[in-house]
């Protein structure tokens, strides 16, 4: 049977904006990740994917909710409870350059992890060779600085970076979107033989379904904070249930970021997070809004099957 690695229940994150009122940044918010998954967390920009993954590693506090790692529950747990916890997760970041400091060679950073982390100099030495050949790239990359390597290399270094301490779990948030088209495909294969060879369990942040359905094996979609419908990637794409799942998928796959406009993901802009009030919060944009139903109740998150939850009163 699976095993959950990752449980996260009812959390909240609220950033206080002007006297007294609050940014739902995320709000209420549940899901489990199982050993060796890799879990899509999709939505479009300010959704609040990036505070969720922060606050499952503690490089956020959450409000309220609960945080459990391999059955431990970490969201309470003191700093020096966490040190043992913190290299067992990891986080790839968006920008690769955000891994690297852009006037230290690569292979300076790797030494500095391992040396926070007690590791000896021949073990450090046979994981970084070992990482290295997973990744794909020569030994002479480590006597580089970050602005002598291309994005997709730097990317690879972020990713073998992060693996340097031998994570069970991965944050991987937009790890791909400052990429072109051809280098996310080589950093998605990579990825998905990490998890083959390595029995990593990923949390995978994007904004692109197209990603989201070549690497995920489950999906939550977001929207203002909140999950929206959950599924897993067969049921998501095949039995699509949430207009707003249906109107992302519209979207047209880009060559490249530089080309990607706001306004090819959905009509009219994504409304403020700050002091929601009841209601759905997609009833403004959302072509089966009934008025006096979706724009005052909020429909709650509800199993259509076992594999495929839905929070909309009018499902597709
Ligand atoms: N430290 C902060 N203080 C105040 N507001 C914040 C803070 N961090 C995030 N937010 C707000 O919380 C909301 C969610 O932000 P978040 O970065 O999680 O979104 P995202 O889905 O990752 O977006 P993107 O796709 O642009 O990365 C946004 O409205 C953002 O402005
Ligand atoms: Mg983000």
């Amino acid at each position: 049977m699976a095993t959950k690695l990752v449980e996260v229940k009812h959390i909240k994150k609220y950033f206080p904006v002007g006297k007294d009122s609050f940014l739902h940044a995320v709000d209420d918010v549940s899901f489990e990740i199982e050993k060796g998954e890799i879990y899509g967390i999709v939505g479009e920009s300010g959704s609040g994917k990036s505070t969720i993954g922060r606050c499952i590693l503690r490089l956020l506090e959450i409000d309220e909710g609960e945080v459990f790692f391999a059955k431990e529950r970490i969201d309470d747990q003191t700093k020096s409870q966490m040190a043992p916890i913190r290299p067992q997760m990891q986080m790839v970041f968006q920008n690769p350059l955000a891994s690297f400091n852009p006037k230290k060679y690569i292979g300076a950073t790797f030494r500095e992890l391992g040396k926070v982390y007690h590791l000896s100099k021949e073990e450090l030495n046979e994981r970084i060779i070992n990482l290295l050949e997973l990744i794909n790239l020569p030994a002479d990359v480590l006597a580089r600085m970050p602005n002598q390597l291309s994005g997709g290399q730097l990317q690879r270094l972020a990713v073998a970076r992060c693996l340097l301490l031998n994570p069970k779990f991965i944050v991987a948030d937009e790890p791909v979107s400052a990429l072109d088209v051809s280098v996310q495909a080589q950093i998605l294969n990579l990825i998905l033989d990490l998890r083959d060879k390595m029995g990593l369990t990923i949390l995978f942040i994007s904004h692109d379904l197209n990603v989201v359905q070549r690497i995920c094996d489950k999906v939550a979609v977001v929207y203002l904070g909140t999950i929206v419908e959950q599924a897993t990637k067969e049921e998501l794409f095949l039995h699509t249930a949430h207009p707003y799942t249906k109107a992302l998928m519209n979207v047209k796959p880009i060559e490249h970021p530089s080309l990607r406009s706001d306004k090819e993901v959905l009509m009219g802009d994504i409304p403020s997070a700050v002091d929601v009030k009841e209601g759905c919060r997609f009833a403004g944009r959302c072509p089966k809004c009934e008025k006096g139903l979706c724009d005052c109740v909020t429909p709650p998150l509800v199993a259509i099957n076992e594999n495929h939850f839905v929070a909309c009163h009018h499902p597709l």
